[in-house]
């Protein structure tokens, strides 16, 4: 049987997906440098530390085992950081996975699934938002990732490799058995940092906006579960191994939360009280991100298992516990 490459295994999503395809029975190489990732999150499967940004490396990974399917998780993620540092996000998530595909040319693997982002979108001018919606994004993140799925569409059609980018809206929660999780540092994310508010690690949680146009005056998003992120990457998956074709895909619940409901959540999850301090809006975010996920839920058969907010917010706080205390 061939491996299937988890290029950013050691990560927040990876390392779910990497745990659920080896519960499935793949066989599965996590290959990641570490910068953010962590080696114990990588349990499963084989482990090669290594660097997108070195082309011997993935010579190196590419010549050691043969894979039949290469995903790709390894790339740089906070909005605001994009924009302050434009240069970190071009080289990681365009120079170097443009390394990745051309390794994957090299050794003739034809199978690759990406992770995207809503944030592909830009300012919504509908919602839900489905892939059909105009493409704009406002920061140089959600550039980065819109021209890798350009790339991969050129790849695809001069080499033959197929594709799925799933754009994933706001990824949240942990493992429901507990092996992984959010480790950020440092952490930049509404449920993990409501989440130490409520255990006294920080003072407050900060709420950015509250005079959005939305019912409560702050940010609407649609949490998605990361366990639900990992089926629908095994779904894409079989996809290829069918034969499918390539295909871009909203991975969302459809329902968004403002960011006070998250914080009401969590105080019932919780059962702590969560101190608020109201702040101005934060650079570059849309009042309202809310997914149609109706193609994936058709296309791949992805039905998300943990659309329900306090469920999310119940994973995140037991791994928020075991890992603080
Ligand atoms: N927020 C606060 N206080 C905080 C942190 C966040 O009020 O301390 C608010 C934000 O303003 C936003 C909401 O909570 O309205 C969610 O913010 P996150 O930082 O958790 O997530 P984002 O929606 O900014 O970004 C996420 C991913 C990005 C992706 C984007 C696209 O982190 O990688 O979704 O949907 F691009």
């Amino acid at each position: 049987m061939k491996n299937t490459l988890v290029v950013g295994g050691a990560g927040y999503i990876g390392s779910q997906v990497n745990n659920l395809l080896n519960e499935r029975g793949y066989k599965t190489v996590v290959f990641d440098n570490l910068s953010t990732g962590h080696r114990r999150l990588a349990s499963r499967g084989g482990f090669l530390k290594g660097d997108l940004g070195d082309p011997a490396d993935l010579a190196r990974c590419f010549k050691k085992y043969r894979f039949s399917a290469v995903m790709h998780f390894a790339a740089f993620a906070a909005v605001g950081e994009s924009v302050s540092d434009p240069a970190k996000y071009y080289r990681n998530n365009v120079a170097n996975t443009l390394n990745l595909l051309d390794a994957m040319r090299s050794a003739g693997v034809k199978n690759l699934i990406f992770s995207s982002t809503a944030a592909v979108y830009g300012e919504p001018i509908k919602t839900p938002i489905g892939e059909d919606h105009p493409l704009s994004p406002v920061n140089p993140y959600g550039r980065t990732k819109l021209m890798m799925e350009r790339a991969m569409a050129d790849y695809g059609a001069a080499y033959g490799i197929q594709y799925v980018a799933l754009r994933y809206f706001n990824a949240a929660g942990a493992d429901p058995q507990g092996e992984t999780g959010e480790l950020h540092n440092p952490e930049t994310h509404l449920i993990p940092l409501v989440l130490d508010a409520a255990a006294g690690r920080r003072e407050c949680i900060t709420v950015f906006g509250s005079s959005y146009k939305t019912p409560d005056g702050t940010c609407l998003r649609d949490y998605v579960h990361t366990a639900d992120l990992a089926q629908a990457h095994l779904l894409a998956l079989r996809r290829l191994e069918r034969g499918g074709e390539s295909g871009v895909f909203n991975l969302g619940n459809g329902k968004g939360f403002s960011v006070l409901e998250v914080i009401k959540a969590a105080e019932k999850v919780t059962g702590r009280k969560i101190p608020v301090k109201l702040a101005p809006r934060r650079a570059g975010d849309p009042a309202i991100l809310v997914a149609s996920s109706s193609l994936a839920r058709r296309v791949l058969g992805w039905k998300p298992e943990y659309a329900a907010l306090e469920t999310i917010i119940d994973h995140a706080w037991r791994w928020h516990k075991k890992q603080r205390g």
